[in-house]
């Protein structure tokens, strides 16, 4: 990982969006190969600002995938898209129903609540990367909620409460919260429980985050109605306004997140049924948080 510079003397333009995270990245074209100043300066700027808007790519999914793995090791996906066949490392992201019409139901809405991609693995996402390839006239904007800064917003006697407790995330729990049809058998087989600490210190920064999200379900060792009420109440908490960053996308847009100090969700605030909103999507994995 690259180091964290002292000066800002990026070699692109870079313009912050918002307090909470966020920035701006002009001039760079990434259908051409990255050279190590330019991708260590990216991860820089993504360690300093927790999203980054490229503006203005037009990538292949190949080039996508080579953006990508400049960050680290790619995740695999196991995606059915509205086709019904299995996506591969750059899936798409859409709006479509199993008609693969524009719909205000589509076949998955997880994304609609606040959540860290992948929690609910033993080895969560690291960076998550989406492509804007169809886009509403407007609307349709992606939250960020900034974990720094709502870990540090605790009173103390909280911090301290939570400071060695763990959470399970399971996708069983992911199902049950966004009121999608329940996890089968089989998915509650292939993706059991795991357990994530509830401060999850950044392994890049060494800084504290809150690590919850819509794919919790219970605290270790706590009763679970509990437990669900504390879990609530961190999620309530790290999700208020002043942590957030609305990110209003352009055609063009690549936007990268870093996953292991954010929330993210989407809005469903375009006319769905109406307009293909179409992203392609490619993530980085991580490392088990501690
Ligand atoms: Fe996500």
């Amino acid at each position: 990982m690259a180091e964290l510079a002292h000066d800002h003397s990026y070699p692109f333009a870079l313009n912050r969006l918002s307090k909470p995270a966020g920035a701006e990245i002009c001039g760079l074209d990434l259908t051409k190969p990255l050279d190590d100043v330019t991708r260590d300066a990216l991860i820089i700027a993504l360690l300093e600002n927790h999203v980054l808007a490229i503006r203005d790519q037009d990538l292949t999914s190949d080039q996508q995938m080579a953006v990508t793995a400049c960050f680290g090791k790619p995740e695999t996906h196991v995606f059915h898209d509205a086709t019904g066949s299995k996506g591969p490392k750059v899936h798409t992201v859409n709006n479509l129903d199993r008609d693969g019409k524009p719909s205000r139901r589509p076949m998955t809405f997880g994304s609609f609540f606040w959540h860290t991609d992948k929690s609910y693995h033993e080895i969560p996402s690291f960076a998550t990367f989406l492509h804007a390839r169809e886009l509403p006239p407007e609307g349709g904007d992606t939250e960020f909620a900034n974990m720094y800064l709502a870990y540090d917003a605790l009173d103390n006697e909280m911090k301290e409460k939570i400071s060695d407790l763990r959470a399970f995330h399971s996708w069983e729990a992911n199902r049950r919260n966004t009121g999608n049809d329940p996890a089968t058998e089989e998915e509650k087989k292939v993706r059991p429980p795991v357990v994530h600490p509830i401060v999850r210190t950044h392994p890049d920064t060494g800084l504290k985050t809150i690590y919850v999200g819509i794919h919790t379900d219970s605290i270790e060792g706590m009763d679970r109605e509990e437990g669900v009420d504390l879990l609530k109440q961190l999620y309530r908490h790290a999700t208020q306004r002043q942590f957030v960053y609305t990110h209003q996308w352009k055609p063009g847009d690549l936007v990268i997140w870093d996953n292991r100090c954010l929330l993210h969700r989407v809005l469903g605030n375009y006319e769905m049924d109406k307009h293909r909103r179409i992203l392609h999507r490619s993530v980085v994995i991580g490392t088990k948080p501690e």
